[in-house]
C-alpha cells in the first residue's frame, strides 16, 4: 500500500521518479525536478503539455533519476479528474519502472486550491494501482511504490484530504474485489461474510443479517421467489450507520445483490454469461459506500440495504408466468425470470420505505437497454427530481458519468398485468431502462427516491479513464460526494 505524503515545492524530496503534470504552453522552468537542461530536452522532444502527451526522461540527476513530464492540455479546461487520471497514469509507471519513491509535481492550484489538488491526485494513484490478483498463482513481482510525495500542498488540510482520498479509494477497490469475484466464491452467504469483514470496529455501525426464514416472515415474495432455483439460500442485510451526534439526514441505500445472474429459466445465452457475476455490483457499492461514511463519520445515518441471491434455473425456479408477492402487498406477474432485479428490489425498497428515510437512492445493474441507452460508461439515473439532481452534482464532482432518463408515466401501461398488480416488463425493446425504473417506483412508497443503473460502467470489457477493466466500483465515489455534501 502506497504511502502517500504531502510536502512544498521547497522540500520537495529525492525520488527514483518524478511526475510532472504540465500545462500546455507552460514555462518548464523553475519547476522542482524540472533543470534547464531537462527543460531543454523537453523541447527538443517537441513535449507542448498538450492533453496526453506524456515524455519520460531517464538522465539521471541527482533530486530524481528519470522526470516523467505528463500533458494535462490547455488550462482552461483542466478538471480534477485530469489531474486523477495524470496521477493515475504516474502511479503506474512508477511501478512499471520498480520505483520505490515517487512524488509529483502539484500544478498551480487555479480555481480548485490545494488541498482539492492533492486528494485528487491521491485518489488517482490509489485508484489506478489497483489490480486484481487474488487467484494469479504468480502475482506480479512489480510492487505498488512505497510512497508517494505530493509536492505541492504542504499543509494540515492537505494531510486530512488526502487520509480521506485514502478512504474513498480503499471503499472502491472493496467494490472492485467483490465484483471481479467468482460467482461460486462470492455467493449471498460469503459476501454477508465479507460484510461482517468489511464492517468490523466501526463506530456506529451494526449489521442485520436477515436469513431466508425472516424474510419469509417480512413477506419479501419477490427475493424468496428469485432465490428458489438456486441451492443457496438468499441473504438480505441491513447495515446500519448511525453518526456521534444529531444526523443532518437519514438515507436509504439500496443494492442489487444478484451473485450470479444466469437468468433463470429464461437462461441467457451462453455468451457473456460470464460477466453476470456483476449482477451484485449495487450490493458491493452499497456495502463500501457504508464502509466508507462510518470511516469518514460524515454527519448522515444511513440504511445500506442488500438483496442478495443467485439466479439460477434449478429444480425449484420460478417460471415465466408465476405470480410473487413483494413486501408491500404488490403482486407480480413474473413473464420473465431474466427480469429478477426488480424483483428483489420490490422488497428491499419496500423495506427502505418503512425506515422513512429523508430519502432512498437504489443502485442495480438492471437493464441491457441501459447500455444501449447511454453506452458502457454512463449510469442511468431516473427519479423524483430533487433526489436525481444531487446524483448529477454529485457525478460532476466524482467524475463518474451520469445522464438522466425520464420516468415517462405513460409507459406504465406497457407493464400491465391481466392477472395480477403489475408484470415485470413492458414491451420488448421499448424503453427497457425506464421500464425498470417506473416500475421500482411502484415500491418506493412516498420516500423521495432515486434509481441508478449501473448495468454500463459497473463492469467494463477494457479501462476507460478511471475505470478498470473488470469491476469498477461505480458508483461509489458518487455517493460519497452526494453524502458529503448533505
Ligand atoms: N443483470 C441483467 C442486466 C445486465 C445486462 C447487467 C448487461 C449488466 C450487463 C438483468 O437482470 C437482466 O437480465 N435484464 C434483462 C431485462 C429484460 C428481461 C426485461 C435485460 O436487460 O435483458
Ligand atoms: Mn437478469
Ligand atoms: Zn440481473
Amino acid at each position: 500500500m502506497t504511502q502517500i505524503l504531502c510536502t512544498s515545492a521547497k522540500k520537495a524530496p529525492s525520488v527514483d521518479l518524478a511526475v510532472v503534470p504540465v500545462f500546455e504552453g507552460q514555462a518548464l522552468a523553475d519547476l522542482p525536478y524540472l533543470s534547464p537542461s531537462r527543460a531543454k530536452a523537453a523541447g527538443r522532444e517537441a513535449f507542448t503539455g498538450a492533453k496526453d502527451q506524456s515524455l519520460l526522461l531517464l538522465d539521471g540527476e541527482a533530486k530524481s533519476p528519470r522526470l516523467l513530464l505528463l500533458g494535462l492540455g490547455k488550462g482552461k479546461d483542466f478538471t480534477l479528474d485530469s489531474l486523477r487520471k495524470a496521477s493515475q497514469r504516474g502511479a503506474r509507471q512508477g511501478r512499471e519502472l520498480k520505483a520505490k519513491a515517487l512524488a509529483l509535481l502539484l500544478p498551480e492550484p487555479g480555481g480548485f486550491g490545494e488541498v482539492a489538488l492533492a486528494a485528487a491526485a491521491a485518489e488517482g494513484a490509489l485508484l489506478g494501482l489497483y489490480r486484481y490478483q487474488r487467484f494469479v498463482s504468480k502475482p506480479d513481482d512489480k510492487k505498488d511504490p512505497a510512497s508517494l510525495a505530493l509536492v505541492g500542498a504542504d499543509h494540515a488540510a492537505a494531510r486530512a484530504a488526502v487520509a480521506e482520498a485514502r478512504v474513498r479509494a480503499e471503499a472502491v477497490c472493496l467494490a472492485r474485489d467483490l465484483v471481479n469475484c467468482p460467482p461460486s466464491d462470492l455467493t449471498p452467504e460469503i459476501f454477508s461474510r465479507e460484510a461482517k469483514k468489511a464492517l468490523a470496529g466501526l463506530a456506529g455501525v451494526s449489521l442485520k443479517v436477515v436469513s431466508k426464514a425472516q424474510a419469509a416472515r417480512l413477506g419479501m415474495g419477490g427475493l424468496l421467489g428469485v432465490s428458489r432455483g438456486s441451492d443457496k439460500p438468499p441473504v438480505f442485510l441491513h447495515i446500519t450507520y448511525k453518526p456521534k451526534g444529531k444526523a443532518r439526514r437519514m438515507v436509504a441505500l439500496v443494492g442489487k445483490g444478484v451473485t450470479f445472474d444466469s437468468g433463470g429459466i429464461s437462461l441467457k445465452p451462453a455468451k457473456g454469461m460470464e460477466d453476470m457475476k456483476c449482477d451484485m455490483s449495487g450490493a458491493a457499492a452499497v456495502l463500501a459506500t457504508v464502509q466508507a461514511a462510518a470511516r469518514l463519520k460524515l454527519p448522515v445515518a444511513l440504511h445500506g440495504l442488500c438483496a442478495l441471491t443467485e439466479n439460477m434455473p434449478g429444480p425449484g425456479a420460478a417460471k415465466p408466468g408465476d405470480v410473487f408477492k413483494a413486501m408491500n402487498g404488490k403482486t407480480i406477474e413474473v413473464l420473465n425470470t431474466d427480469a429478477e432485479g426488480r424483483l428483489i428490489l420490490a422488497d428491499a425498497l419496500a423495506y427502505g420505505a418503512r425506515l422513512k428515510p429523508d430519502m432512498m437512492l437504489d443502485m442495480a445493474t438492471l437493464t441491457g437497454a441501459a447500455v444501449v441507452a447511454l453506452g458502457a460508461e454512463l449510469t442511468a439515473v431516473m427519479g423524483d427530481q430533487k433526489v436525481v439532481d444531487l446524483v448529477l452534482a454529485a457525478s460532476k464532482l466524482s467524475g463518474e458519468k451520469a445522464w438522466q432518463l425520464p420516468l415517462v408515466p405513460e409507459y406504465k401501461e406497457h407493464m400491465k398485468s391481466k392477472i395480477a398488480d403489475i408484470k415485470n416488463m413492458g414491451r420488448a425493446g421499448q424503453a427497457g431502462t425506464i421500464i425498470g425504473g417506473l416500475f421500482l417506483q411502484e415500491f418506493k412508497g412516498d420516500v423521495p427516491w432515486a434509481h441508478l443503473d449501473i448495468a454500463g460502467p459497473a463492469h467494463l470489457d477494457s479501462e476507460a479513464g478511471l475505470l478498470p477493466a473488470g469491476g469498477t466500483g461505480v458508483p461509489v465515489r458518487t455517493l460519497l460526494e452526494l453524502l458529503k455534501g448533505l
